[in-house]
């Protein structure tokens, strides 16, 4: 292999840019030339590319977001802009592909693979941790510490005004992030979507919160709970005790950004060697991951589809950690 692409697609997350680092200099390393594709399949089918250079990617390892600029491209789905894309990349003389990005970036990847035969390796990078065949995914402890940050100082605040608030996080249709930030903010509750939840327990729980004469309350709330949203939720909650004093606060972007934590950069790093060595050795349509701190490759069919099982007994932990 003489020459391969890298790109970052999707949502972006701190430690891409570490991942973007430790591909192009693992490339070098083993004699392949780089090139970078900016922002995602929309630069391929554009035929953005960049020449990638040791130098290029200097001082960037600390850096959140992506060097190499993002973007959701919906038109992939249709094969007249894959076809174009794949004659962009032939044209350059590309061999192999490092897709970094979550779900959608590595749908587009197999069916570009399918459809032309491209060797493809992805590496996970979305602040959800929603992608089986990892433990971890790059980003996903950057955001829970920058979500943990914003919750301890909420709790500041919710302690001075005896307020109860409702914080709301990101993770699509995960809770990974609002499981971890909430337990680490010493969150009252946490709602995610993989436990069944309702109102009624959620007002339960600030009644037994009040007879425990606890001054203040936070309830953290994954964007994807499925008895609603935290401002929707917060609105049942002030109907049915309207003394209770309670704001809404949703974390939104500042999960996204930021410099990437010291895990995140290692994993990223991790993670962009792998992938290149993959596609070196023969393997293509998987995404590497590290499980039990040991780098593995899982096939992009179960990396999208399998689903990642959020461990709910950490919900037990919520409730003695409150009692
Ligand atoms: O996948 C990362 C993520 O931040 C999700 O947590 C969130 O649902 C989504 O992306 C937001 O996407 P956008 O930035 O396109 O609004």
């Amino acid at each position: 292999m003489k020459k391969i692409a890298v790109f970052t697609s999707g949502g972006d997350a701190p430690g891409m840019n570490a991942c973007v680092r430790a591909v192009v200099r693992t490339a070098i390393y083993h004699g392949i030339e780089v090139i970078g594709v900016r922002r995602g399949y929309k630069g391929m089918v554009d035929a953005d590319f960049v020449p990638m250079t040791s130098h290029s990617v200097s001082n960037i390892i600390g850096q959140g977001g992506t060097i190499l600029k993002s973007a959701r491209f919906d038109e992939f789905r249709d094969i007249e802009w894959r076809k174009k894309a794949y004659d962009n990349l032939i044209a350059e003389g590309v061999e192999g592909l490092i897709a970094i990005g979550g779900n959608g970036t590595f749908t587009g990847a197999k069916l570009l693979m399918e459809n032309f035969g491209i060797p493809t390796i992805g590496c996970p990078g979305t602040i959800d941790n929603d992608l089986f065949g990892t433990d971890y995914t790059i980003g996903f402890d950057t955001a829970v510490n920058t979500a943990l940050d914003a919750i301890d100082k909420i709790r500041d605040t919710a302690a001075s005004h005896d307020r109860v608030f409702f914080v709301e996080v990101m993770g699509r249709d995960a809770g990974f992030i609002a499981m971890q930030s909430g337990i680490a903010g010493g969150a009252e509750d946490i709602l995610v979507p993989e436990i069944p939840d309702s109102i009624d327990e959620v007002i339960e729980n600030l009644k037994k919160g009040g007879e425990n004469e606890k001054p203040s309350h936070i309830v953290v709330v994954a964007e994807g709970e499925e008895i609603g949203n935290a401002t929707f939720i917060a609105q049942k909650a002030k109907e049915a005790m309207p003394n209770l004093d309670i704001r809404v606060s949703n974390l939104g972007h500042i999960q996204r950004g930021g410099a990437p934590s010291a895990l995140d950069r290692i994993l990223a790093s991790r993670m962009g060697i792998a992938a290149v060595e993959g596609l070196i050795a023969g393997k293509s349509n998987v995404m590497s991951g590290i499980i039990n701190d040991q780098v593995t490759y899982t096939s992009f069919d179960d990396a999208i589809n399998k689903k990642k099982p959020l461990d709910v007994e950490l919900n037990k932990m919520v409730e003695i950690l409150n009692s």
